[in-house]
């Protein structure tokens, strides 16, 4: 059974996290024993994800699903990682790099990726170079995992396979690939859906889209491959029949069907959010968060919460969001690129947008907005605000309805507000402006200049009372009737 398949790790670390056979440390020396690199296709339509984004592109958990793959390639530090994008796809190269990028124009199958790939490749694969194993994987499958990509480059070494191939048992096998094994358990052929017969769609055992090949062997089965199928395209399938056909030892080891989920609709996609949210969503709770109604709790991969932080139902974190110690997030709020101090209360119904950073113990109450703001420890902001492009001092307390104009239409500007200053209800600060350390500002004041330390400013029309005006009123109204 391949789960079981022996793998130590020699060199520390995370069990799974270092390709055990790479690396032997002689006498303090680290030398590598075996390179290899990995081909990432990506170049293909995405047709059926309908589209402008390319498919790659389309984020699981706030990360494009292509970033999902180079992340847990990382640790296995391959000797090149090349990504097969198609012509319009800058958004892509850059989202790989440092990866490099080859473009496949047009993109004629698989196969076809993958022999575009090589030429950027050339002289650095074996026997001339010294990478003599490739590993090839398909941008739309994002849940693999560290430990799956070492045991399977660790597998083929061991077993002497000129192409491993991972394989899964789907409830539903679908348009997969259909692997086709031979009597004694080696792989025969891959036979794609689109292309086999009734026998082989009952097949259970289909092709996840990994493949491992022996470098030596890998120009010359593709250099044999031909389009005669019912996509007319270059299957990278086909090289597994045509290994066997010059005798070269093939095998397919079984994988979790979920870690090789691939992508090719949004109803996919929509699967795989709520796939890697779950994950997510336990990982937070072993870490000892408390997660009240955890299927209504969107996380991204890397929200960072801290222990016994509180997570209340309906709450949405965006990418670069960090939660202290002790703190809750109340329900209905939607956090961004914030960083939220230790014992901080957030919402109900708070808005916290990129750049927005809560000292501990701050209470950011009801439809209450901060973006790009620092907000000093013990600072309260319970209801109806805006603060942007600001500082706030520790222990500041801003009223309801309280807002800072940091845009004239054109550019943005600072607000500084000092230590321990109360910002009275429905004020308008105008920004450029700084409020002094302990100042207060009158409940509806327009302030638009400095106000200095400690100092009450009053910046509204003065309240001006017509004794029994109203009830003259009234009655003129009532007479006109
Ligand atoms: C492919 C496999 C199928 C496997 C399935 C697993 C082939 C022929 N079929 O089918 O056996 O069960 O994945 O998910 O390989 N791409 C290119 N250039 C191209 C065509 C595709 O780079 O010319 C890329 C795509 O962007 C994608 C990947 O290759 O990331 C796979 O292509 P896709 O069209 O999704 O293949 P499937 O039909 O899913
Ligand atoms: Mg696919």
């Amino acid at each position: 059974m391949f789960y079981t398949t022996p793998f130590c790790c020699k060199h520390g670390g995370a069990a799974g996290m270092v390709p055990a056979f790479r690396v032997f440390d002689l006498f303090g020396l680290s030398v590598t024993q075996s390179d290899f690199a990995v081909v990432i296709l990506a170049a293909g339509n995405g047709t059926r994800m309908k589209s402008a984004l390319p498919k790659v592109m389309h984020p699981i958990a706030g990360r494009p699903m292509i970033a999902h793959l180079l992340e847990a390639l990382r640790p296995l530090t391959p000797a090149a990682t090349l990504v097969v994008i198609g012509p319009q796809m800058d958004s892509v190269a850059r989202i790989v790099a440092p990866a490099e990028s080859v473009v496949q124009d047009p993109p004629l199958g698989t196969g076809d990726a993958v022999r575009t790939a090589l030429k950027a490749l050339d002289g650095r694969l074996a026997p001339q170079g010294g990478i003599d194993e490739v590993f090839v994987l398909y941008g739309d499958t994002p849940f693999l995992t560290t430990q799956t990509l070492s045991r399977l480059l660790a597998e083929r070494r061991r077993i002497s396979a000129a192409i491993l191939v991972a394989g899964m048992r789907p409830a539903d096998p679908g348009r997969y690939g259909r692997l086709v094994l031979a009597p004694d358990g080696a792989l025969e052929r891959i036979v794609e859906a689109a292309d086999a017969t009734p026998e082989e769609q009952a097949i259970g055992l289909v092709n996840g889209g990994i493949m491992v090949i022996d470098a030596h062997h890998l120009r010359d089965l593709l250099d044999a491959l031909d389009s005669d199928n019912a996509k007319g395209e270059l299957y990278l399938t086909d090289i597994v029949r045509i290994a066997r056909r010059k005798r070269l030892f093939c095998r397919a080891v079984e994988l979790p069907a979920e870690e090789l989920l691939g992508i090719n609709t949004r109803a996919e996609l929509a699967e795989a959010e709520a796939l890697m949210q779950r994950r997510l969503r336990r990982a937070a709770m072993e870490a000892g968060v408390t997660l009240a109604a955890p299927e209504t709790v969107f996380l991204c991969t890397d929200t960072a919460l801290g222990r016994d932080v509180v997570i209340e139902p309906n709450v949405t974190f965006g990418p670069g969001v960090t939660v202290g110690e002790g703190a809750r997030i109340r329900s209905f709020s939607h956090l961004e690129g914030a960083a939220v101090g230790a014992g901080a209360v957030v919402g109900p119904f708070a808005r916290l947008r990129p750049g927005a950073v809560l000292e501990d113990e701050v209470h950011v109450g009801n439809f209450v907005e901060i973006k790009a703001a620092r907000l000093g420890t013990g600072v309260k902001a319970n209801h109806l605000a805006y603060i942007g492009d600001s500082e706030v001092g520790a222990r500041t307390n801003i009223g309801a309805g309280a807002i800072t104009c940091n845009y004239d239409g054109v550019n943005k500007y600072r607000t500084t507000i000092g230590e321990g200053a109360f910002i009275g209800s429905n004020s308008v600060l105008v920004a450029p402006v700084t409020i002094g350390q302990g100042a207060y500002v009158a409940a509806g004041s327009v302030i638009t200049r400095e106000v200095p330390r400690d100092a009450l400013s009053i910046g509204r029309g003065r309240q001006v009372d017509k004794p029994g005006r109203a009830g003259q009123m009234r009655r003129r109204q009532l007479m006109k009737n």
